[in-house]
């Protein structure tokens, strides 16, 4: 059984934090119904959603991502870059304690999860503006005895590596090659986002799944051609705080196999 953890979009989202977009107005309600449309998709998908309640006071708290990176073997409760996301953690770590033995990430180190591109056993993470190498550092001795292989790397010109690049099998990646470059993500086969499309390298796999945002459909077709059964999924309102796909859950297998 395939666990999403999510969270409601909190009231205050127009309070977000943005680092390369510039603030426009976010309507909640149309957050919420494009939200609850991601849920639906991915229990349609047979995933169980375990949804925890909106927090007024955490204006970023609905990209749960961020907070954890849930392994088979161990999950991982990051500490976020921005300061502001902090009081996300102790909520999703409740959540994630049933699952999986849990590690933190501790100060100095910064992590968010949207940095953490997992791809079998090798395990990317983007050095960037929210996650720094101590963190890194940590991850790698949290993980090696696991036979993970964790790779630092560079990005550019997005928030986190997830914004630049994700997998839709261990094998096959989607990616902006302006905002990463293929030759550090090791041999994979890579779909190059449409050029008109610079963020459409955010999808989510669930099974042989791939959710893409309904803003990039020329990217969708790329991915289809490539083989891989296509949904697309209205995000709009949620890109607007930057975020993506992604970032509104932690799926995972509720029993490690
Ligand atoms: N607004 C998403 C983030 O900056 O974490």
């Amino acid at each position: 059984m395939l666990i999403a953890v999510t969270r409601g979009v909190s009231p205050a989202i127009a309070d977000c934090e943005l680092t390369h977009l510039e603030r426009t107005p976010i309507d909640v309600r149309t957050a919420r119904e494009q939200h609850a449309n991601y849920e639906a998709v991915l229990a349609g998908l047979g995933c169980r959603i375990e949804r925890l309640s909106a927090e007024p006071d955490l204006p970023d708290s609905v990209f749960v991502e961020d907070v954890a990176v849930v392994l088979n073997e161990v999950a991982v409760i990051t500490r976020p870059g921005a300061e502001s996301r902090r009081g996300e953690r102790s909520s999703i770590e409740r959540t994630l304690q049933p699952y999986r033995p849990l590690a933190h990430i501790s100060a100095p180190g910064t992590l968010d999860g949207g940095d953490v591109l997992v791809a079998g056993r090798d395990i990317h993470i983007g050095i960037t503006s929210r996650s720094d190498t101590a963190a890194i550092d940590q991850f790698r001795s949290i993980v090696d005895d696991h036979g993970y292989r964790v790779h630092g790397t560079t990005v550019q010109g997005c928030l986190h590596l997830k914004s630049a690049v994700t997998a839709v099998d261990d094998d096959t990646l989607v990616l902006n090659p302006e905002w990463v470059d293929a030759d550090d993500l090791g041999d994979r086969r890579c779909i190059a986002v449409d050029p008109s499309e610079p963020e459409a390298a955010n999808v989510v796999r669930v099974g042989s799944t791939v959710l893409v945002a309904a803003a990039f459909p020329r990217t969708a077709e790329r991915i289809s051609d490539a083989g891989f059964d296509v949904r697309a999924v209205e995000a709009s309102e949620l890109a607007k705080a930057e975020g993506a796909l992604t970032c509104c859950s932690l799926l995972f297998e509720a029993s490690a196999q």
